[in-house]
């Protein structure tokens, strides 16, 4: 990893070359249109250059139309941008995968993709509903494909200069275990949710070990309160080193390698989230030897997305 003196600046190298990440991302999971509008360009402006979508957010439009807006506003080429979007579920059989791909790049406005990733490893009843259910509620799974022949098709993406690297998210060391045993070209990055409650330091380790970008989102624990930004050695780290939770939880990220996404709604904390400085050693130990564990997001246990807060 490159881990130049201002953390900020962070850039993590992607294996087969296909270049670096901007360690320090902005997620676009916001479910007001307008609102995706305004904070993509605010994050933009703060300074944030890696920027993660999905088909299952239904804004890849509005994130696409902030960007070629904010990048012409700031005289900010394209390329100074790390663009990642996702497959949903509906679409792992393979003949999907493609369509799926170029219906996203055209929602984009892009004519490629720094990063495509399989946004969970359960395939769903392949169609155009997202959230296929029977007449009880249950998600339709589909049991006519595995996860090696979407990857296939994933790879295939990659071959022919479609996108330059390919990943996973929502997966489990033992998933990605045995995608990296069949895949030909491996995967360079697994997003899952981390935090201070939930290390997954297995997952890291091996990650560390392959050289796959492990990404990390819900850095914040999403914003939950009570949670993370109100943790007491959290809020007393940020008291002695003059920095909020927040900016002590994205830190505390990056310094032990991954990248991550937060997902800042206004102009102001899109500010606080870019401006973090490297912590002290002490600091660090202090938040690893936190004995709380709090998995936020079901999805990798059953694909279905998210969480919606009861708290908020
Ligand atoms: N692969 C997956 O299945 C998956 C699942 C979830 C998320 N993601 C990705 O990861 C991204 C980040 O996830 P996340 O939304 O959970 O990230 P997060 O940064 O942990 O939480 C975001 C929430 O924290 C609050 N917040 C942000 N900055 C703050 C600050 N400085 N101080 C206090 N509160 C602050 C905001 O809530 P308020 O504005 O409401 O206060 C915001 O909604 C998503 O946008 C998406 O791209 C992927």
């Amino acid at each position: 990893m490159n881990a130049p003196s201002d953390l900020r600046m962070t850039r993590i190298p992607l294996n087969h070359g296909a270049g670096h990440m901007p360690a320090l991302g902005f997620g676009t999971l916001i479910p007001d249109a307008a609102l995706t509008i305004t904070a993509t360009r605010d994050a933009l402006e703060a300074g944030f250059r890696h920027f993660d979508r999905a088909e299952r957010y239904g804004n890849e439009r509005e994130v696409g139309r902030a960007l070629q807006a904010g990048l012409a506003a700031g005289g900010i080429a394209c390329e100074d941008i790390f663009v990642t979007t996702k497959l949903w579920n509906s679409n792992h059989r393979p003949e999907r995968v493609e369509p799926a791909f170029e219906a996203s790049l055209d929602r984009l406005g892009l004519n490629y993709l720094d990063l495509y990733l399989i946004h969970t490893p359960f395939a769903f009843q392949p169609g155009d509903e997202q959230d296929p259910r029977d007449q009880n509620g249950n998600i339709l799974y589909d049991r006519g494909v595995t996860l090696i022949e979407t990857w296939r098709a994933m790879e295939s993406l990659v071959d022919r200069g479609k996108c330059r690297a390919i990943g996973l998210s929502d997966i489990t060391l033992d998933g990605l275990l045995s995608l990296y045993e069949s895949a030909r070209i491996k995967p360079a990055v697994v997003q899952v949710e981390a935090h201070p409650y939930l290390p997954e330091k297995e997952l890291l380790e091996f990650c560390k070990q392959k050289n796959i970008v492990f990404l990390a989102f819900a850095p914040l624990g999403h914003g939950m309160r009570p949670g993370l930004l109100e943790d007491p050695v959290i809020s007393a780290i940020a008291a002695r080193v003059g920095k909020t939770p927040a900016q002590v939880l994205l830190a505390w990220a990056l310094q032990r390698g991954t990248a991550l996404l937060t997902t800042p709604r206004t102009a102001a904390r899109a500010r606080e989230n870019f401006d973090i400085s490297t912590l002290p050693e002490d600091a660090l130990d202090e938040i690893n030897r936190i004995q709380t564990r709090q998995r936020l997001n079901e999805v990798v246990k059953t694909g279905v997305p998210g969480f919606i807060p009861q708290s908020r």
